[in-house]
């Protein structure tokens, strides 16, 4: 007998690429397809489980993420780079949404409604869909998968789970709690696998009728050809997908505190957050001033070992420093940059100053400011993802609200001002799905509504109980106890009234 080709991937520390972090079998479209057939067959006798019952099993995974944060964090900072306090952030986020997710099993309210007939009763409940694949990314290995995955289970789904190639480790460890929670092996399955077989296999789980619902965090690329597909289904996908998020400096700004906000929201994470700093949007009376604080600040910021005190560690991996490095070439001669000692990788020969650790033995890339950005400049309307931070200017509040805007991204936003005004006209003016104000761009609680609009969603929201609506459908239910056919909109009581009557 022919024996199958099994391919592998391996996990590498991009701190440290000798450090292999484990080598995992690829699955292929069929064992992805055979992953939802198994998920499907398992959800309906979890679906039955009293949802409270349910919520003692988030409960349980809750407490084992807590008693494991700082195996799970370092695993995290070992395989994708971001720095240990970052990595801590990103489990207490998994923490987070079992906190909130475990009372919702004791919820998951459904309605009395009063009917327009005498004697009959009107309720709604929440039924889960069925069975979901969730697609999720590298940077945030632990709490983007998290938001997906706790919600789905609390609701009664079975969810197929394929996260990053990037992160198979985190991936691994993570569904290991799931299943120490109590959650059964088949209602929790986790594929590893590339893009086109995962497509391929979402494909037919689609036309097998066991993926129900797909969940996919990454670029809106991607997202575009699943929500497509997905639709052809009668299905809507819960798309959460890329930024050009802006952030507005006032001339009423409190600059330091505004420093603070763009340092972190531009470098945080290498920028490798889909809620980065975009664009830096600073008033032309101070524009010089605060550009001169950035790039200073950023010149003298530490880079390096991510297990140090550092801004930002490596990239995640080789391919998004050569996407950087690609976003690198749309740099104009009208541009300026800052920020370092130089740009692109930093090696021997291209070294950062202060840098902490060994360059080459991972991948490290310069942090870049490009200044002078204009509207028709391709880097305005690129999402970077990675430590590339656009600047430009602006004279007066509409002007900074419509560059934020024009673009076509529309995930978060901010401003720093002291002027209340100046807040609400920017609320109102803003199209992002989450805003800032005196705030970095990233950095979002983990029980507020999650999402964007145009190109960063088509609108769906993650966390909080806003979620509930991407893994559950309403389901109404009239019962008529009176004993007759009552026809609606027909058989109704007029109140006898008088139309004609003036006081
Ligand atoms: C992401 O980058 O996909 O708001 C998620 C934040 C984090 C989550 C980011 N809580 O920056």
């Amino acid at each position: 007998m022919k024996e199958a080709l099994v391919s592998t991937i391996k996990s590498l520390n991009p701190t440290n690429l000798s450090d292999v972090v484990i080598e995992t079998k690829l699955a292929t479209a069929d064992d992805i397809a055979a992953a939802a057939r198994r998920a499907k067959a398992a959800q309906k006798s979890w679906a039955k489980m009293p949802a409270p019952a349910r919520g003692r099993v988030i409960a349980n995974a809750g407490r084992l993420f807590e008693n494991n944060k700082e195996a799970l964090s370092a695993l995290v900072t070992r395989e994708m780079g971001k720095v240990y306090r970052e990595a801590l952030g990103d489990v207490q986020e998994v923490i987070d949404t079992c906190d909130f997710f475990l009372g919702e099993g004791r919820r998951m309210y459904g309605q009395t409604v009063p009917s327009e007939m005498p004697n009959k009763n009107l309720f709604t409940f929440r039924m889960p869909v069925g069975t979901a694949l969730i697609i999720t990314a590298g940077n945030f290995p632990a709490a983007v998968p998290s938001w997906y995955i706790i919600p789905a289970l609390l609701t009664g789904n079975s969810v197929v789970w394929k996260p990053s190639e990037f992160t198979p480790a985190v991936a691994e460890a993570m569904t290991a709690i799931f299943h120490a929670a109590g959650v059964p092996k088949d209602v929790l399955i986790t594929v590893v696998a590339e893009g086109k077989e995962t497509f391929e296999g979402m494909v037919k789980g689609l036309d097998e009728g066991t993926i129900n619902k797909v969940g996919f965090t990454g670029s809106t690329e991607v997202g575009r050809l699943i929500g497509a597909k997905v639709g052809e289904y009668i299905q809507s996908a819960c798309l959460e997908l890329g930024g050009k998020n802006p952030m507005v400096i006032m001339p009423d700004a409190d600059l330091d505190l505004a420093l603070d906000g763009a340092l972190f929201a531009g470098f945080g994470t290498a920028g490798q957050r889909c809620t980065s700093l975009g664009t830096l949007w600073i008033h032309d009376s101070i524009y010089d001033k605060f550009l001169k604080m950035y790039a200073d600040k950023v010149a003298s910021s530490k880079v390096g070992d991510p297990m140090q005190d550092v801004l930002f560690g490596p990239m995640i991996g080789e391919k998004y420093a050569e996407t950087h490095e690609h976003n690198l070439k749309m740099i104009q001669s009208h541009h300026t940059v800052h920020g370092s000692t130089g740009m692109g990788r930093i090696t021997k020969e291209n070294p950062r100053e202060g840098f902490v650790g060994d360059p080459q033995a991972g991948v490290f890339v310069h942090p870049t400011i490009v200044a002078g950005i204009k509207k028709d400049d391709e880097l305005y309307y690129t999402e970077t993802f990675g430590p590339l931070v656009t600047v430009g200017r602006f004279k007066t509040l509409e002007e900074a609200i419509d560059l934020g805007n024009d673009h076509g991204f529309g995930l978060s936003a901010a401003i720093y001002t002291s002027d209340p005004k100046a807040v609400w006209t920017f609320r109102e003016g803003i199209s992002a799905g989450m805003i800032s104000i005196n705030n970095s761009t990233s950095g979002a609680e983990a029980h507020l509504p999650f999402g964007g609009n145009g190109n960063s969603g088509n609108g769906s929201r993650q966390s909080g109980i806003w979620v509930l609506d991407q893994f559950t459908r309403w389901q109404s239910l009239n019962w008529d106890w009176s004993g007759k056919l009552q026809k609606a909109q027909m058989d109704n009581e007029e109140v006898p009234h008088n139309p004609d009557f003036k006081i």
